[in-house]
C-alpha cells in the first residue's frame, strides 16, 4: 500500500488530500540566469508548481487577545509553490489567498502587514535531524528569509505627518518646491522590507545584514492573492543546497494581525534539483506518512496521560502546562513528533508565558541547558512510538 502510494506521489497526482505528508517540489533546472527575476518573468513558465498546505502555528500563544481572538480556530491555508535553479541560485515562487492587502505603514506597531518567510536548514558539519520547524534549536541552525508586504513610507517620527511639513494649497507659489519636496521623500522611503536571519530556536534570531548572503525577494498582490518570490544563492556561509533541499514556508495575515509566532507554516517539504542526485532517504521521510496505527495511538497516547498537559484538539480545554498539539501533525515531520517522545530535551518549546505562568515552565536550565518538563518516554516500545506519531500525524485544522 505504502508503495503503491510512494510511486503515486512521484507522479505528482494530487492526493495530498488523503495523506498528511506533501509530496516533494521539483526544481527545475534553467539555463539562463536566475538573477534579478521578477514575479511576472517568463522564466517561471518553466516551474512546476505543487500545492502545500499551511497551518497555523499554534505551539505558543502571544499575550495579545484581540489577535488571539482573531486567530482562534483559524484554518489551514494552501499555498502553491514552484522552484527553478541555474548553476549559482535557488528561486521559489509562493503564492496564496489573502482576501485584504494589508501592508506595513511606516514603523507604527498598530497596523499589521502580510508576509512571507522560506526557511532553510543550515549548514552543519555532520548530517542531523532537521532543525525544529520554529526558527530551529540549539545544533541545528536555519536561515529565514522573511519579506513583508509595505507601502513606500518616509515617517521619521511615525506620526505620519512628513506631508503636513509643507504647504500643499499654494501649488503656484511652491510648485517647485513642493516637487523637490516630494522627490526628497521618495527618495529616502523605506521601499523594500526584507530581511534575513539565522537561528538556533526561539529568540536566537540574529538578523544577517553584512551581504554574506546574496538574495531577493519580492512580493505582488493580484487578483488570485499574493504571489512571492525569493531567490537566494545554492552555498554561502550558512547553506548549502544540493540534492534535496528542506525548506518550510510560512505566511502572515496582516488583517488577522498576524505577526511572529502568529502566523501559518508548512512542515519540512522537500525539494528535489532536477537532475542532481537525491536524498533518497529524506525525501522518504518528508513525503510518506508513519506507518503506525492511528486510533491505537490516540488510545495509547490517552493512557500515557499525554493529555494531562498538552490540548489536543480545538474542543478541548487550553492548558499552560505544554504547547497545544491542535495543529502539530500539519507543521511537524513524523521523525520530529518521534524525537519528541523519546527525547523530550532534543528540542525545547520555550513557551511565551513563563512569567504569567512560572508554576507551569515548560522546561528547567540546568548548566545552562534547557531541560523540558515533560516526562520521558524512552520506556515506549517502538510499535506504540509509532502508532502515537500516527494519531499525532492526524492533528491540524481543516484547510479554508
Ligand atoms: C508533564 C506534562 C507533559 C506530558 C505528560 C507530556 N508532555 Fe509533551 N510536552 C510538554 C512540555 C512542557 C513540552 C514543551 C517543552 C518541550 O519541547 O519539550 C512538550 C512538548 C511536546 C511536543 C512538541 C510540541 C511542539 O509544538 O513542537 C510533542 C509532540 C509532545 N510534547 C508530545 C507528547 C506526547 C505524545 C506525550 C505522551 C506520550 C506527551 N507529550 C506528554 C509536557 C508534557
Amino acid at each position: 500500500m505504502n508503495k503503491i502510494l510512494t510511486s503515486l506521489l512521484s507522479l505528482g497526482l494530487a492526493c495530498s488530500a488523503a495523506l498528511a505528508a506533501e509530496a516533494a517540489i521539483t526544481a527545475v533546472k534553467v539555463t539562463d540566469s536566475l538573477d534579478g527575476i521578477k514575479a511576472d518573468s517568463a522564466i517561471w513558465s518553466n516551474a512546476k508548481f505543487s500545492t502545500i498546505t499551511l497551518y497555523p502555528q499554534t505551539a505558543i500563544e502571544m499575550n495579545d487577545k484581540k489577535a488571539n481572538e482573531l486567530t482562534e480556530n483559524a484554518k489551514a491555508k494552501k499555498a502553491q509553490v514552484a522552484a527553478l535553479y541555474d548553476g549559482k541560485n535557488i528561486a521559489l515562487m509562493v503564492k496564496w489567498a489573502d482576501g485584504s492587502k494589508d501592508l506595513q505603514s511606516g514603523y507604527a506597531s498598530t497596523t499589521y502587514s502580510d508576509g512571507f518567510a522560506v526557511q532553510f536548514a543550515g549548514a552543519t558539519a555532520k548530517p542531523q535531524p532537521l532543525p525544529y520547524i520554529g526558527m530551529g534549536s540549539v545544533g541545528r541552525p536555519v536561515v529565514v528569509h522573511l519579506q513583508k508586504a509595505n507601502e513606500k513610507v518616509y515617517e521619521p517620527n511615525g506620526n505620519k505627518d512628513v506631508g503636513n511639513q509643507i504647504n500643499r494649497q499654494q501649488t503656484g507659489v511652491f510648485g517647485q518646491e513642493l516637487a523637490d519636496f516630494d522627490a526628497k521623500v521618495a527618495s529616502l522611503a523605506v521601499t523594500d522590507y526584507e530581511r534575513i536571519f539565522v537561528g538556533e530556536g526561539f529568540r536566537s534570531l540574529t538578523e544577517v545584514k553584512d551581504g554574506s548572503i546574496k538574495s531577493n525577494s519580492s512580493m505582488v498582490y493580484g487578483a488570485n492573492g499574493w504571489s512571492g518570490i525569493l531567490t537566494r544563492s545554492l552555498k554561502d556561509d550558512y547553506v548549502n543546497l544540493s540534492g534535496t533541499v528542506p525548506v518550510s514556508i510560512a505566511v502572515w495575515d496582516g488583517s488577522k494581525m498576524g505577526r511572529n509566532g502568529l502566523k501559518n507554516l508548512s512542515s519540512w517539504i522537500a525539494i528535489n534539483l532536477d537532475g542532481q542526485k537525491q536524498n533518497a532517504a529524506m525525501v522518504t521521510d518528508l513525503t510518506t506518512d508513519s506507518k503506525g496505527d492511528a486510533s491505537k495511538g490516540k488510545a495509547a497516547l490517552e493512557a500515557n496521560g499525554c493529555n494531562g498537559c498538552h490540548q489536543m484538539n480545538a474542543a478541548d480545554p487550553k492548558s499552560f502546562m505544554a504547547p497545544s498539539l491542535k495543529n502539530v501533525g500539519g507543521y511537524s515531520t513524523a521523525a520530529y513528533l518521534r524525537e519528541s517522545i523519546l527525547k523530550p530535551s532534543a528540542v525545547v518549546v520555550p513557551g511565551y508565558n513563563r512569567n504569567a505562568h512560572s508554576n507551569t515552565p515548560w522546561y528547567n536550565l540546568e548548566k545552562g541547558k534547557r531541560i523540558s518538563t515533560m516526562t520521558d518516554y524512552s520506556h515506549l516500545d517502538k510499535a506504540t512510538v509509532e502508532d502515537i506519531v500516527a494519531y499525532l500525524k492526524t492533528l491540524k485544522a481543516e484547510v479554508e
